[in-house]
């Protein structure tokens, strides 16, 4: 009893604890809220990456219309000057609630999980929020709100310029006009979604035209809503795999590689051929499948088996794949949009000016070993086309060798590693076709340097020497050997999948 006691105490101090943080009174947070929307560069929305040096145009383009507004109040309006007049009939502070939902979810080949389970109270002071934390259509509800009241609800994203819900006659008999639709924020710094509260004029609610590009000035003139803005509240998200991952299913844009650069921001985190080269030059991703070939058998008392399937690699994770898998070449996918893939979304025109300087691009794919760089394959000149096809169809200047560690019942570690050029390759001398000299020596960083090279993408999969390899090369063993019973012995007959780099 006692101890119950004690746990409603202190779920009620943490409950208060939470309210506490959140602007106490519908008066304070109103000036809280006024007060924010005016402030210049409280966020940064694009234009802070255009500062950065390695900026990639499409980390600093925002939406085009909205880039010359610097504060919430002149974006929302999409006005030169902001007025106080705006919000003067400002009354409502519309608590926003998000219940807490943790749960696992899948994004830039990666299983991500979000375990967080308390509740997200909206507040113009609060903390950014993780866009995953906010994925469903939160509880809206303030003080003299009644049942039979009717308002309309818009929620736009400040930074994307976006319409992200929208519902009228709330709460008396709520019409979504607007599904709720989480922000995809992928930069890294907080971006505002405002919680807009209009009081029901009498006139009916049209939809407006663009979800992409909402206008807020031109839907509240449509609606003769310019004296009925009564409420109004600001979500502050930040970022995560999340909405990267959404940003990149909606074919807008893939930014996942900036999970990579996070994961291997530290020197600790890279063997020696990473630590070498300047990751902060990637701008890209890159999706490295394997087929994997169905084995099952019996090795004296164990079972070996291996399904058929295809593996992808999973850099951001800790994968670890059999050798066996590794026999072929990988497939490899980059996404790099061309002038003919134009996606219809207004801000991406940067990106897109951005992405039309690839198709005149060249690139090349090298797999080394991570500690000592020994070249396994070699591929120049790729059409950035085939990157989107899943085709290399370069020229193999470093014929395949499979991924296979030194010591039996050990993982080793490979990198793949992309790189654009505008020069063509082709006069590179070609590397010998198994193991040799030229290849153990092969250093990335220098082969970057002498010819020139961006680094692009890289993934990275740790190989393992496992049961179903051993299997494979015993019976392989087997097969030479009863062959040679046959035939006789061959010399220089080396298949190059078996032989391991000594
Ligand atoms: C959960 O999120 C809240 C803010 O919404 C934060 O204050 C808290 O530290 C988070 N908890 C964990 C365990 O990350
Ligand atoms: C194949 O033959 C070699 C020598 O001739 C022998 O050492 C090896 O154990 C044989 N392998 C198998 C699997 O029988």
């Amino acid at each position: 009893m006692l101890k119950i006691g004690i746990r409603l105490l202190f779920l009620l101090l943490t409950i208060s604890g939470t309210i506490e943080a959140v602007c106490r009174d519908t008066e304070t947070c109103i000036e809280r809220i006024k007060k924010i929307v005016t402030e210049p560069r409280k966020f940064w929305f694009a234009e802070q990456h255009c500062l950065n040096r390695h900026a990639k145009s499409f980390e600093c383009g925002g939406p085009k219309q909205l880039e010359n507004f610097h504060s919430i109040g002149t974006r929302l309006f999409r006005v030169k000057t902001y007025h106080s007049a705006y919000l003067n009939n400002l009354a409502i502070f519309p608590r926003v609630t998000y219940r807490a939902s943790p749960g696992h979810y899948e994004a830039c080949e990666h299983q991500f999980f979000s375990g967080n389970t308390s509740a997200v109270e909206v507040d113009p002071d609060m903390e950014p929020v993780d866009p995953f934390r906010i994925r469903k259509r939160p509880e809206i509800s303030w003080s003299d709100l009644h049942f039979d009241d009717q308002y309309t609800i818009v929620f736009t994203d400040v930074g994307y310029g976006t319409l992200n819900y929208l519902a009228v006659d709330f709460p008396k008999n709520t019409k979504v006009l607007k599904e709720y639709e989480p922000t995809a924020n992928f930069r890294s710094s907080p971006n505002p979604i405002a919680v807009i509260i209009f009081r029901n004029n009498g006139r009916e609610i049209e939809k407006p035209k663009s979800d992409e590009d909402f206008d807020l000035n031109s839907f509240m003139l449509e609606n003769q809503l310019a004296d009925d803005l009564v409420g109004l509240s600001i979500i502050i998200s930040g970022s995560d795999p999340f909405a990267i991952g959404k940003q990149k299913l909606s074919g807008k844009l893939d930014y996942c590689h900036s999970l990579l650069l996070t994961k291997f921001s530290h020197p600790s985190s890279r063997q020696n051929v990473l630590q070498k080269l300047p990751l902060e030059e990637i701008d890209s991703w890159i999706t490295v499948s394997y087929e994997q070939e169905h084995l099952s058998a019996n090795v004296c008392c164990q079972k070996v088996k291996l399904p058929r399937k295809r593996v992808t690699l999973d850099p951001l994770g800790d994968l670890s794949i059999s050798a066996l898998a590794t026999k072929l070449p990988p497939t490899v996918l980059s996404l790099r949009m061309t002038s003919n893939q134009e996606s219809n979304g207004n801000y991406h025109r940067q990106t897109r000016n951005n992405y039309v300087g690839w198709s005149n691009l060249l690139f090349s794919l090298a797999i080394v070993d991570e500690n000592h760089g020994h070249l396994h394959y070699l591929q120049v000149d790729i059409p950035a086309v085939n990157l989107n096809i899943e085709k290399i169809g370069g020229i193999t200047k470093a014929e395949y060798l499979a991924l296979i560690p030194k010591k039996p019942s050990s993982c080793n570690s490979y990198v793949f590693l992309l790189f654009s050029h505008s020069h063509p390759m082709k006069s590179l001398p070609e590397f010998c076709s198994s193991w040799c000299d030229q290849r153990r020596q092969f250093k990335p960083d220098l082969f970057k340097q002498q010819n020139n090279l961006r680094l692009s993408a890289f993934s990275t999969v740790s190989s393992c020497y496992d049961l179903p390899y051993a299997y494979n090369v015993l019976m392989h063993d087997l097969k030479q050997n009863r062959s040679q019973e046959q035939i006789g012995y061959k010399r220089g007959e080396n298949v190059d999948f078996f032989s391991t780099v000594n």
